[in-house]
């Protein structure tokens, strides 16, 4: 029997891009759509319609330019939201209004100040209504996991009834440890009629540093989409990181008999795009994209990797598209070092731009001992941003052919 799918449901677009410094132009989110389309993402969460002109249009551009995943445009259970997230989303092959209604006490009586009541009522509204809108319709509890199980199993229980086909339960405040979580996914499976013909998903914050492992634990426990951002950016600790669920599933197909979509060897240029974009990358020591995950220091890990690399590497590098061949840069390091480098970072430069960028470069390397991608990708941004780079035949290659 063929394994169950995981679905990817990016929301760097949205979640991710809400976070402080994360911000995107609509041109650059579409470059980043294209890629996570690539990247072979079932779902992407373009943005927030009716939370600005600019992200409308980002939507709108998106669900237009981009085939391959359902395009999702986020919307509180209002009617003006679910109307201009449908307009958003007009020329998507395939269309989903994501709408969230708050669902814990604290949520409804300081933030939304409705009752339980009324909170039924809004939801089971909000979905018809976007039903008729959109191809189809997911519906998140906010805060599910302060929520008390049996109001979680009646607000779902309307939303599958209104005819959202896919529940998200999220964590939004990173407040779930995985035992927890899991079991919230199979209160749901055995309390909610029709829970068993929706995809349950699983859309985690990591407060407490356990995004990924809550994630995990949603999928051993009956979830089937996973929401989730590149490098993990997103509200104050940030979302799950894609990346890493994505090889966690990889290494332990014996755990997890499910298959995904993803493209593996794509994430390492898609996690430099995004860090190009924002001008900022994950830290050194990030799981499966730091620059330092699969680098060995220690001489018997040395000696170990090289006569078998699978006695200190549970992936190879290339598995998940990290360049194998990685040269120590540093302030020795010659201009054809640097250019193969900015190569494989996407920043294909020509001559005279080398000269500029070069020069930076060894300014920085006699402060620095050793210069890692981001250091390079931070140094060609300044750059440009400083219209210092002349453009030369500048031909950033990441975004389109990786
Ligand atoms: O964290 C959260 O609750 C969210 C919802 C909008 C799904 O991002
Ligand atoms: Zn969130």
């Amino acid at each position: 029997m063929a394994n169950d799918r995981v679905h990817f449901f990016d929301t760097t677009l949205r979640d991710g891009e809400q976070s402080p410094g994360c911000s995107m132009t609509q041109h650059e989110k579409l470059q980043m759509a294209h890629s996570l389309a690539d990247l072979g993402v079932d779902v992407l969460e373009a943005g927030f319609a009716i939370s600005s002109d600019g992200d409308f249009a980002s939507i709108e551009a998106v669900a237009q330019d981009v085939r391959g995943p359902v395009i999702a445009s986020l919307a509180r259970a209002k009617r003006e939201d679910i109307e201009r997230a449908g307009e958003a989303l007009k020329k998507a092959r395939r269309s989903r209004i994501h709408i969230f209604l708050a669902s814990s006490d604290i949520h409804l009586e300081y933030k939304l100040r409705i009752s339980r009541e009324q909170a039924l009522e809004h939801a089971a509204k909000a979905v018809s209504l976007a039903k008729s809108v959109v191809d189809e319709v997911e519906f998140s509890p906010e805060d599910s996991t302060r929520t008390s199980h049996e109001f979680l199993c009646e607000i779902v229980g309307v939303a599958i009834e209104a005819g959202a086909t896919i529940i998200n339960l999220p964590d939004t405040v990173g407040y779930a440890i995985p035992t927890g979580y899991a079991e919230m996914f199979r209160v749901i499976r055995e309390r909610v009629p029709g829970a068993d013909k929706v995809v349950l998903s699983a859309h985690t914050h990591n407060d407490l540093g356990l995004a990924v492992a809550n994630a995990l634990a949603a999928i051993d426990a009956g979830a089937r989409q996973v929401e989730c951002t590149i490098n993990g950016i997103g509200e104050r600790a940030g979302n799950a990181a894609l990346e890493e669920i994505a090889a966690a599933l990889m290494v332990r197909a014996d755990h997890f008999p499910v298959e995904s979509g993803l493209k593996m060897e794509k994430l390492y240029s898609m996690s430099q795009q995004l860090a190009k974009t924002i001008s900022f990358g994950p830290s050194p020591n990030k799981a499966v994209v730091g620059s330092n995950a699969f680098a060995h220091e220690a001489g018997i890990h040395q000696h170990g990797v090289l006569s078998n690399p699978l006695t200190y590497e549970i992936m190879t590098p290339a598995s998940v598209g990290v360049p194998t061949n990685r040269m120590v840069l540093g302030k020795h390091s010659g201009r054809h070092a640097l250019r193969s480098r900015l190569i494989a970072l996407g920043y294909d430069l020509g001559p005279a731009d080398l000269d500029i960028a070069y020069r930076a470069f060894t300014e920085l390397a006699d402060r620095k001992k050793a210069i890692y991608d981001l250091d390079l990708i931070n140094l060609v941004a300044h750059h440009q941003r400083n219209e210092d780079l002349i453009g030369d035949g500048i031909t950033e290659t990441v975004a389109r052919t990786n």
